[in-house]
């Protein structure tokens, strides 16, 4: 490994990439804002306890974790949902519920790097704690669906399924729930036959495993009728029969809006984190086969950590991928990148005065970029031209005498002499 490399599954962003990645962060903050969430920044390090707790297998075995140098377990955040729990049950443990947050950063898994797959990743990630009610779910998966259109992502689907359905059916056969969990994540992997086999080995009755085969090859995206076959497939089992009704609850909110969301249901859709009681859900584009957001309800974890028994429900959108996905579909993304004005002055003895007049603009919000190079005015034209400058200011000495400089328009080559007094108005009026 080269020392002048980024370590393998870590990346740069370059500026134009930066900047797509603020256009996403900035539509996830106005989604934030018009929905009531508000901002919380939680610690990069956390106890490897606290992320660990119910995390699954597959993320607790990708953990970046290290014992610090006061002999802590400590690792890296692989999501936001934990330390948000562990505020809830904590410090704002007295909030009034509901209580909605989100929260934006960097995570980290040690993912076999791919495709839409990185060791470091961005989310945008909200919690909407205290209620069990449909509307808190069918919340997010409408702040979901408003944010991806708000991007500019078409043709993005919702998978959407419960946990309960399945997990309530292998409770009912006594299964413990540490045996729930391998199958469980057999199943998020689509490993059907070896989820059923340990459900087999472990007691689970003939009946149920028949059941657990219908059901996961059972989705479409005729919502109604895929619960109405889960809500017959299941009516044996009284809790999956409860599970599928909450679920279509859920559905009908979100399919009664004017918003066309676009829903399959999957009966056998499981996720690989552990603690989901509820709906589950991911969202897709036809251009990639990997989850653009997965979110669910977790109703247990908050109390798991020391807290009042809170029912919760959130999301988390991975901002990378959501990226990949826009420049697969060739959106065009409107940066309004501002080219201001650059500032050269004629000569050296000239560039206090030059520096005061970039300031003097820049106080009035004119983006300004300064000669910084000592570089002729005709070699720091050709680099203004060159990097698109709209506009060129040049501070020489004659014109300085009468409280003015030289205004060059690159586009129509031509130049004016301007009043210092007069700058600002006049730029604004070109509307820099
Ligand atoms: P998750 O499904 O593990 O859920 O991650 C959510 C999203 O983060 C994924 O759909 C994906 O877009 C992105 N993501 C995950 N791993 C990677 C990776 N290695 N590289 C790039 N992107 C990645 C959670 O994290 C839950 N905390 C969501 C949640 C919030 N559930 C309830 N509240």
């Amino acid at each position: 490994m080269s020392a002048f490399k980024t370590v393998r599954g870590m990346r740069d962003f370059l500026p134009e990439e930066a900047e797509i990645m603020r256009f996403i962060e900035r539509k996830a903050r106005e989604t934030a804002s018009l929905y009531g969430y508000r901002e919380i920044i939680t610690p990069v390090v956390e106890s490897y306890e606290l992320v660990a707790a119910k995390a699954g297998e597959e993320v607790r075995a990708r953990m970046y974790a290290f014992e610090d140098l006061g002999g802590r377990k400590v690792a890296l955040r692989p999501e936001f949902t934990a330390s948000v729990a562990r505020l809830v049950a904590t410090t704002l443990r007295n909030e009034p519920k509901p209580l909605r947050l989100f929260c934006v950063g960097s995570l980290y898994r040690y993912d076999e790097p791919q495709r839409g797959r990185f060791r470091e990743f961005w989310q945008s990630n909200f919690e909407l704690m205290g209620s069990d009610k449909p509307e808190a779910d069918a919340e997010i998966l409408l702040l979901t669906n408003h944010f991806m259109k708000s991007v500019g992502l078409k043709n993005f689907t919702f998978k959407v399924g419960h946990v309960g359905v399945l997990r309530s059916i292998l409770s009912h056969e006594g299964l413990a729930e540490e045996v729930q969990n391998q199958a469980m994540q057999r199943m998020d992997k689509k490993l059907y036959e070896e989820a059923l086999k340990i459900a087999e080995e472990n007691g689970a009755s003939d009946k149920c495993l028949k059941t657990l085969q219908k059901l996961v090859n059972l989705k479409g995206d005729d919502a109604a009728k895929i619960l109405e076959e889960m809500a017959e497939i299941v009516k044996d089992y009284r809790e999956a029969v409860e599970a599928v009704k909450n679920l279509r609850e859920i559905i009908n909110l979100v399919v009664e809006t004017d918003e066309k969301v676009k829903i399959t249901v999957d009966a056998g859709f499981a996720r690989g984190l552990e603690y989901y009681t509820g709906m589950i859900f991911e969202v897709y584009v036809p251009e990639l086969d990997i989850a653009l957001a997965g979110g669910g309800r977790y109703n247990k974890l908050v109390e798991l950590f020391g807290g009042e028994p809170t029912p919760a429900v959130g999301v988390a959108h991975g901002i990378d991928r959501i990226m990949l996905a826009l420049q697969e579909q060739r959106a065009k993304i409107d940066l309004k990148r501002e080219m201001g004005v650059v500032v050269v002055p004629v000569s050296e003895n000239l560039a206090a005065e030059a520096l005061r007049i970039a300031e003097m603009l820049r106080a009035e919000k004119i983006p300004v970029e300064f000669e910084v190079m000592g570089r002729k005015v005709s070699k720091a034209l050709e680099d203004a031209d060159r990097r698109e400058a709209g506009y060129v200011i040049i501070v020489g000495e004659k014109e300085l005498k009468e409280n003015a400089v030289v205004l060059r328009d690159m586009q129509k080559k031509e130049q004016t002499t301007v009043k210092i007094g007069n700058l600002v108005e006049v730029l604004r009026h070109l509307r820099i």
